[in-house]
């Protein structure tokens, strides 16, 4: 099955075994893990069910982490509109690990990327939409101190000098071989990599050190890094390592990536802002299901987790492993019927949701103090 995995496409079936050996990255082993699980005491449900699956340089950075020599977070958003649930799933788990690991995290609001690949969209709007996803990083819990916004138009004066230095040794020709670009792509689009490259050296120079730097991302923005990676040596910094995720699926399909691309994104995507009625009814009524067509049928045959909207949003959302397997047996036995796992779903997510928007309206008042301002890095 053919499939697209790029920073501005997804579409069919992955394999996600197939991009680790494409991409060239490694898969998160046994021993690795147990590694990790030795500073955070724990293991994420993210990371036990491989939603978190592939790494480049995560046993450097550990080893470094080891050494004494503790390096910073970095993930980031193009802010393009709305968060959805997708969005999350990378910096749910970046705010563990932040948390356990007692790191700083540095998060990129790339309004200048929108504003350049989006059709329609003024840097104006982008900016704005920066200003709100900010509301849902900082929800997770943050403090001021450990989280760092970086809106990429309001920072360019201390970014501008240190992306010029990547820009210096990226060519057309390699731009053009790793994003697809051609003759008539413009030109800002062609630059973006290098803004995106900054944030994993920026604090080293504000540090005057070498930092390492720990990179959670969805699998899709690995090709930014595979081309940083490559240069950031020469401009005296270390390479970052990455943690890959797979993909939150869209509503209509347990493959692909929850986006807002194709139709009509209410039919697609739960947003962070959803009030618990909607919740309710896009599950009940988009969510795919791989539940039989009757109930006579389902209850003598069972249901299909494996391709079950509701069953796969469980296994990113229901941190419990013993509820999890007694909803893939219950449901595989046709103990379990579709409308019920829906309901389960629609339950936990309600709680998730409304305990996220309060958090998230309470940080309005405090956005500021989260903006990083160019003396930080001076
Ligand atoms: N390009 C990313 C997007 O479109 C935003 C981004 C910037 C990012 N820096 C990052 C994502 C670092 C992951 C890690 O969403």
């Amino acid at each position: 099955m053919a499939f697209v995995v790029t920073p501005w496409e997804v579409s069919g079936e992955i394999d996600y075994k197939r991009l680790v050996k494409e991409f060239g990255t490694q898969e998160l082993d046994a021993k690795l893990l147990k590694r990790l699980e030795k500073h955070t005491g724990e293991l994420h449900h993210l990371i036990r069910r491989k939603v978190f699956f592939s790494h480049r340089d995560l046993d450097w950075f550990l080893k470094e982490y080891e050494k004494g020599n503790k390096g910073f977070l970095y993930t980031g958003r193009g802010p393009s509109g709305k968060t959805h649930l997708g969005h999350m799933i990378p910096w749910i788990l970046t705010k563990w690990l932040a948390e356990k690991l007692k790191l700083k995290l540095y998060f990129q609001m790339t309004d200048d990327e929108k504003f350049l690949f989006k059709e329609g969209l003024s840097l104006e709007e982008a900016t704005n939409y920066a200003l709100e996803n900010a509301l849902d990083i900082i929800a997770l819990g943050f403090t001021p101190e450990q989280l760092r916004i970086i809106i990429d138009t309001k920072m360019s004066g201390v970014m501008y000098p240190e992306a010029i230095k990547i820009a210096k040794r990226l060519t057309f020709s390699t731009t053009k071989a790793v994003f697809g670009f051609d003759n008539s792509t413009n030109v800002g689009s062609i630059f973006y990599t290098c803004m995106q490259a900054v944030p994993a050296f920026l604090p080293s120079i504000a540090a005057k050190k070498k930092l390492p730097c720990l990179i959670p991302l969805a699998i899709d923005q690995d090709p930014h890094f595979r081309v940083t990676r490559d240069i950031i040596q020469k401009v005296g910094y270390p390479k970052p390592a990455i943690l890959h995720a797979r993909f939150l699926p869209g509503l209509q399909s347990a493959e692909g990536k929850m986006s807002t691309t194709d139709g009509d994104p209410d039919t697609q995507v739960i947003w962070t802002t959803d009030d618990p009625k909607t919740v309710k009814k896009k599950i009940n009524k988009y969510a795919f299901s791989g539940g039989k067509d009757t109930v006579e049928e389902h209850r003598k045959k069972g249901g299909n987790p494996d391709i079950d909207v509701a069953y796969q949003y469980l296994t990113f959302f229901e941190e419990d492993d013993k509820k999890l397997e007694q909803y893939y047996k219950d449901y595989k036995a046709g103990k379990l019927l579709s409308g019920e796992l829906k309901t389960i779903l629609i339950d936990k997510l309600n709680v998730c949701l409304s305990n996220h928007q309060k958090k998230r309206e309470a940080a309005r008042k405090n956005l500021k103090k989260y903006l990083a301002t160019p003396e930080e890095f001076s």
